[in-house]
């Protein structure tokens, strides 16, 4: 069965932990930027305490060395989950495995708020195939041994059908009919991001902002 992460994109400790305690069943936290560059690490006990396993979404693109400390750091303060740029290249990914220790290090392929025209212009070149790109991406991922790639639910089919089983396929950008899009631009349900092979959806603005996030919660889960 797929898991459910839920982002806690808030901006504060004390709102992330009392949206946590609303969610009877939550086994994976997403803490990013946001909430990371507020609260540090002392947020990352908080939530590993509550026996959640962590998910530290910093999306490190920097030289190897430097990517392989900050994994290791996580691992010190138990993260289970880690992701980085695949854009960093093979010796980046390489070392980000070699440090990760219990912690699945995954690699961003390309991001859920970028479409074609952005990546395009990012690139200075024609991109004719946003799924092939990722492919490529997510194939660095595979020969420097991360655990898995984070790619949208447009890719997904493609990236599980030529990667294999095994890999882990972590899901951003999980809206429902109705939802805003806001600035995602390659979004996909929870059940057909299942249905296309994805292991892990992390779910948002979809929980976060809704008045009943607890009973957002268990529709997600029944609908796994
Ligand atoms: O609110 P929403 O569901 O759009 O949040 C998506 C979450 O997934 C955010 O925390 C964002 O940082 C993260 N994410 C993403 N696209 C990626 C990787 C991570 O949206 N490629």
């Amino acid at each position: 069965m797929a898991e459910l992460i839920v982002a806690f994109d808030l901006p504060s400790g004390r709102e992330a932990l009392a949206l946590a305690a609303r969610l009877p069943g939550l086994r994976w936290a997403k803490i990013g930027p946001v909430l990371y560059t507020r609260e540090g690490p002392a947020i990352v006990r908080e939530f590993v305490a509550r026996g959640l396993r962590v998910f530290l979404d910093l999306k490190w693109h920097d030289i190897p060395s430097i990517v392989a400390e900050a994994v290791a750091a996580a691992a010190e303060q138990g993260v289970a989950m880690a992701t980085v740029h695949t854009l960093g290249g093979p010796a980046m990914l390489t070392a980000a495995s070699g440090a990760a220790g219990n912690v699945a290090v995954v690699g961003v392929t390309i991001l859920t708020s970028h479409d074609t025209a952005e990546v395009e212009h990012v690139l200075g070149r024609g991109v004719p195939d946003l799924g092939f790109e990722a492919e490529r991406l997510a194939r660095l991922a595979v020969e420097a041994r991360l655990r898995g790639v984070v790619a949208s639910g447009r890719e997904l089919a493609l990236l599980r059908a030529a990667l294999g089983a095994d890999l882990w396929i972590v899901v951003p950008g999980i809206r429902e009919p109705g939802d805003s899009t806001a600035d995602q631009r390659r979004t996909v349900t929870a059940a057909d991001a299942v249905r296309l092979g994805a292991t892990h959806l992390v779910v948002g603005r979809h929980l976060t902002g809704a008045g009943d996030p607890a009973g957002v919660y268990q529709r997600l889960v029944d609908s796994l």
